[in-house]
């Protein structure tokens, strides 16, 4: 029986308030993997199944969770990845997010198809944000989109490159938000579905608009709504990207580059070697291939491959702090999380998202403390097995 008082202490509270009350298409989007979920769900058992050394006696009296990345101050080796139309699971969900970034004192990642703007976002605060970018065919687009990006403070480019083709998911496909054909499908996933979810209807559905996507909309003038979007943006995808086009990307962007979706070590040195500024292990959430290994397995090789010359991120399956502790250990200079933000933003807003971090920034502590260290950039695999 679910709980009606249910006070959220964990991703999985949050996971479940979410479920509660997102339209079923919107919590299906967020939730899903490609396939038969299979790296998905290795994402976070391969988490699980790492063991913590403990240690004692070490004085950790001066114990922090602070450290470098990017060339910034953070408050913890954590970020908030890019995800897509978050603006669908809360109001204005990127401004929230950004908000609930800032109080905590990490990045926050903005996606090329949020629901709100560079501009919405930047109005928030004078704090930098990170930006996520695909390679569009249209390159005068992407150059434009860069351009904004560094008009509203964005230093750090998050440049996403596991899309060249997309993974099928099912889930998507059964609720008729991959364009299927089925009436009952397109009935849940348009009005039934929010009907059922009144509040998320009044909140969002009723006074979170406007729905599109804020980045595109100047470049899809007729579309009205996220479905609208989302073709502009499939036809968008370019199969034919390589290495040449992140070295031209190189050249027109002077900030940070980061390359999201690395999961071997090779292309990783590849990134290196274009000069890009850090690497993102990650095979998108589970939302792209399945059947391929998690990122936290690859992580090590990839630390290993690249050394000091990039530094190395990891995503897909982080759902605690303790999880960033590992990823650190195993050679992570900083984890990204976008389902447990999602979700808590979901349940409850900016508040929800500012309470998950802390609990993050505050296991976090506790790991770095048992194990040991007294900083995130003691961890090393030592302290993992
Ligand atoms: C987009 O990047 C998605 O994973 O849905």
């Amino acid at each position: 029986m679910p709980q009606l008082n249910l006070v959220p202490a964990t991703f999985e509270d949050y996971r479940r308030l979410a479920e509660k009350r997102l339209p079923r298409t919107l919590f299906d989007y967020v939730d899903g993997g490609a396939y038969r979920e299979q790296t998905l769900r290795e994402n976070v058992e391969d988490f699980s199944r790492i063991k913590i050394a403990q240690r004692v006696m070490r004085d950790v009296s001066s114990v922090s969770t602070t450290t470098r990345l990017l060339d910034e101050d953070v408050a913890m080796p954590l970020a908030l990845a890019p995800v897509g139309m978050a603006g669908m699971m809360a109001r204005r969900g990127e401004v929230q997010a950004k908000r609930a970034a800032d109080a905590l004192g990490i990045p926050y990642c903005l996606s090329t198809v949020g629901i709100c703007s560079l501009e919405e976002v930047a109005e928030v605060s004078d704090k930098p944000f990170w930006f996520q970018l695909y390679m569009l065919r249209d390159r005068a687009v992407v150059e434009e989109i860069l351009q904004r990006a560094a008009a509203v403070g964005v230093r750090t480019l998050v440049f996403t490159v596991d899309l060249a083709v997309v993974g099928a998911r099912y889930r998507d496909v059964r609720n008729g938000l991959a364009g299927g054909t089925n009436l009952w499908g397109r009935l849940r996933s348009g009005l039934l579905d929010y009907m059922l979810h009144p509040r998320w209807a009044l909140d969002v559905g009723l006074s979170g608009g406007p729905h599109t996507f804020g980045n595109l909309t100047q470049y899809v003038p007729k579309a009205s709504n996220p479905a609208d979007f989302r073709e502009w943006v499939g036809g968008q995808f370019d199969a034919s990207v390589t290495w040449k086009d992140i070295e031209w990307l190189r050249g027109i962007w002077n900030g940070k580059l980061v390359i999201k979706g690395v999961l071997s070590a090779e292309d990783a040195q590849s990134a290196a070697d274009v000069g890009a500024d850090a690497v993102i292990v990650s095979n998108h959430g589970g939302r792209q291939l399945d059947d391929v290994s998690s990122a936290v397995a690859m992580l090590p090789q990839v630390a290993d491959a690249v050394g000091d010359r990039v530094e190395v991120l990891v995503d897909g399956g982080v759902r605690n702090g303790l999880d960033v502790a590992k990823a650190c250990a195993l050679g992570a200079h900083a984890a990204l999380i976008g389902r447990p933000w999602v979700y808590a933003a979901a349940a409850r807003g900016e508040a929800g998202v500012r309470h998950l971090l802390g609990t993050f920034q505050e296991d976090l502590r506790v790991a770095l403390g048992l194990a040991g260290v007294n900083a995130p950039a003691e961890l090393d695999r030592q302290m993992v097995s």
